[in-house]
């Protein structure tokens, strides 16, 4: 099992929140280097699985999001409601067909985050440590998905991680959207193998623009300022003043290839009323293209860096706002490390 294998294998990953799969068949899908990781609505329950039907292994889900009734479209075998149906079950006599389940993963909530794994080292509170308490809070002033952008980021994945992970490039890469905040110094804080980033908006126009905003919400949580949460290794979770957060999953894609499954969604806090609303469509709506342009410029830029660029090794010219990058090696290192311990022991 190689780096990226391994870390998708021994830890949690915050697939979504709850309020974005509210209806029967609602799904997401994330293709990964361990094969698919889906996440659907059953009409009972979300479930999380490989995305191979049980039956002789075809792809059940094809598109990155959506809303279709898990049906295997080879033989039309169909999980629903916790069972699987299976079409004409008298030509299968000679098999148990109680037995025909989907492979599905370890699954946790943090609030209504959730979660899955493969074979999690920890107790998923114990991997979040304190930053669980952050996300819970989060998680509780959130009211429905406002849009979603999953394609393909074309270079391995801790490059993209770790140019989320500092703002020095805001001012080059973002100078007609992250740029106008005119981000502060802000703090770094560190939980575990997590972080988090808490600047203050600079621009006071801004600034005060978004506090006149405070009053169509129905959220008892939300960092005045800019926020960035990363959860190691494939998440991080960035908001303004918590009006809205954007959710973005990495995930190792491909070996070979060098590509990341990126995944981004506009998760916006509940609203007051009716008015407030459709006062607040055009905000929501502009955050969404807002986010968008700043995703292709970040991706414009990670794809020239190659993967030979990266290791887990420490920056050799490191600016102060580059030590969450730092901390982001030495998780890698540890992981690496306790790999090895780990293999020893059993070999
Ligand atoms: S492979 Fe899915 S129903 Fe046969
Ligand atoms: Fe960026």
């Amino acid at each position: 099992m190689n780096f990226d294998q391994s870390l998708i294998q021994d830890y949690w990953h915050l697939l979504c929140h709850r309020n974005e799969l509210p209806q029967p068949g609602d799904y997401l899908r994330f293709e990964t280097c361990i094969g698919d990781v889906v996440v659907f609505h059953d009409g009972n329950d979300l479930v999380v699985f490989d995305n191979r039907c049980p039956h002789r292994g075809a792809l059940i889900y094809a598109g990155t999001h959506g809303n279709q009734a898990a049906t295997c479209l080879y033989h039309g075998w169909t999980h629903s409601h916790g069972r699987m149906i299976v079409p004409h079950p008298e030509n299968y006599r000679s098999c148990d067909l109680r037995e025909a389940k989907l492979a599905t993963f370890t699954t946790d909530w943090c609030g209504d985050f959730l979660f899955f794994s493969v074979t999690p080292r920890q107790q998923l509170y114990d991997q979040l440590s304190e930053t669980a308490e952050i996300l819970e809070n989060i998680s509780f002033n959130i009211g429905a998905r406002a849009d979603i952008n999953a394609y393909v980021y074309d270079c391995y994945w801790p490059l993209a991680i770790e140019n989320a992970l500092e703002p020095d490039h805001i001012s080059l890469i973002h100078p007609q959207t992250l740029s106008k905040l005119e981000l502060e110094g802000g703090e770094n804080i560190y939980h575990g193998l997590n972080s988090v980033w808490r600047a203050p908006v600079g621009n006071a126009r801004l600034r005060k623009q978004l506090a006149s905003l405070q009053r169509f919400f129905t959220i008892d949580y939300g960092y005045e300022g800019y926020m960035s949460v990363y959860l190691f290794p494939f998440t991080m979770l960035s908001s303004t003043y918590g009006f809205s957060y954007s959710l973005q999953n990495f995930f190792p894609r491909d070996a070979r290839q060098d590509t990341t499954t990126f995944s981004s969604r506009l998760l916006v806090a509940p609203v007051r009323n009716e008015q407030a609303a459709s006062t607040l469509s055009s905000f929501f709506s502009s955050t969404a293209q807002v986010n968008r342009k700043v995703f292709e410029e970040d991706h414009d830029v990670c794809k020239r860096v190659p993967r030979s660029a990266w290791s887990t090794q420490p920056l050799k010219f490191s600016s102060t706002s580059e030590a969450k990058i730092q901390h982001f090696r030495q998780s890698c290192r540890s992981h690496i490390e306790a790999t090895n311990t780990l293999h020893q022991l059993h070999p």
